[in-house]
């Protein structure tokens, strides 16, 4: 064995390394949940039961059916229902789908949203192990515009592994849907969205799409990541999360 391959090997590590999770620990003594508040499937439709990012903090935080550790590895299980018609969930005003799905605060713990300069980046490391079977499946990612309450880019990755984003021209029009890779069904991947120096872009596994903005004004905006259930069925989508980082710079 010759000592360069050693090398490189590990010169790999720090690409690849994922720092120990905690399986006895609720999510949040394994993800930092200070900037991110959890919208859940359940309350009523347009007042969804939110849990705030103190409560999510730390190894006793929150913790429910839908949002728990995963107890062999410690990775952040999400699961929601599909169809509220058939399934009875709560969606939240101006969404006819259930979700439980973080959304960005600031260090206070409210709403924040920021201007497209400078970094800003979302990387999350996951598998989907059930998609719903929604026209492109289960929203994984979002980059939404604050002001016009719409989003801007939302990812999504079908029962068939396929992953697309779904960009609007404008707050009114439809997505533009632009095909960004495949990753089979239960498969780990990690995938940036980045809206930095006012260019909107997202890497599979490192394969790096970049996309218009349309008609858009370099709009404040705000992530959102975890599993957003477009289901035509009842059928429960599962998102399993290794790691989430927030970058604002
Ligand atoms: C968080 O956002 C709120 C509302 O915009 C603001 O009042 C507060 O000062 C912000 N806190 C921090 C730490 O940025
Ligand atoms: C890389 O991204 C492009 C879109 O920018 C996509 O068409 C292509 O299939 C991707 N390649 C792989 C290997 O996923």
């Amino acid at each position: 064995m010759a000592p360069k391959s050693i090398i490189s090997l590990f010169s790999l590590l720090p690409i690849t390394a994922v720092l120990a999770l905690n399986p006895s620990c609720a999510p949040g003594g394994n993800f930092d949940f200070t900037v991110w508040s959890l919208q859940l499937p359940t309350g009523s439709d347009g007042s969804v039961d939110t849990i705030k990012s103190k409560a999510l903090q730390g190894c006793s935080g929150y913790t429910g059916p839908t949002f728990y550790t995963d107890k062999t590895n410690g990775e952040l299980i999400l699961t929601a229902p599909g169809n509220p018609d058939l399934t009875g969930c709560a969606t939240t005003s101006g969404s006819e789908h259930c979700r439980t799905e973080l959304r960005e605060v600031n260090k206070s713990g409210q709403n924040t949203n920021w201007p497209p300069t400078g970094t800003n980046t979302n990387t999350v490391r996951l598998k989907v192990v059930k998609a719903d079977d929604g026209t492109h499946g289960t929203a994984i990612g979002q980059v939404f515009a604050a002001e016009a309450s719409k989003p801007l880019a939302e990812m999504y990755y079908s029962t068939k592994g396929d992953i697309v984003v779904g960009v609007k021209q404008d707050a009114d029009s439809d997505q533009v849907v632009i095909k960004l890779g495949n990753v089979p069904v239960g498969t780990y991947f990690t995938y940036i969205m980045s809206y930095s120096n006012n260019v909107l872009s997202i890497s599979i596994n490192g394969n790096k799409t970049t996309l218009s903005t349309f008609d858009w004004d370099s709009p404040n905006c705000y992530f959102k990541t975890g599993n957003y259930n477009q289901g035509k069925t009842a059928v429960t989508s599962e998102v399993h999360i290794q790691s989430i980082n927030v970058v604002h710079s």
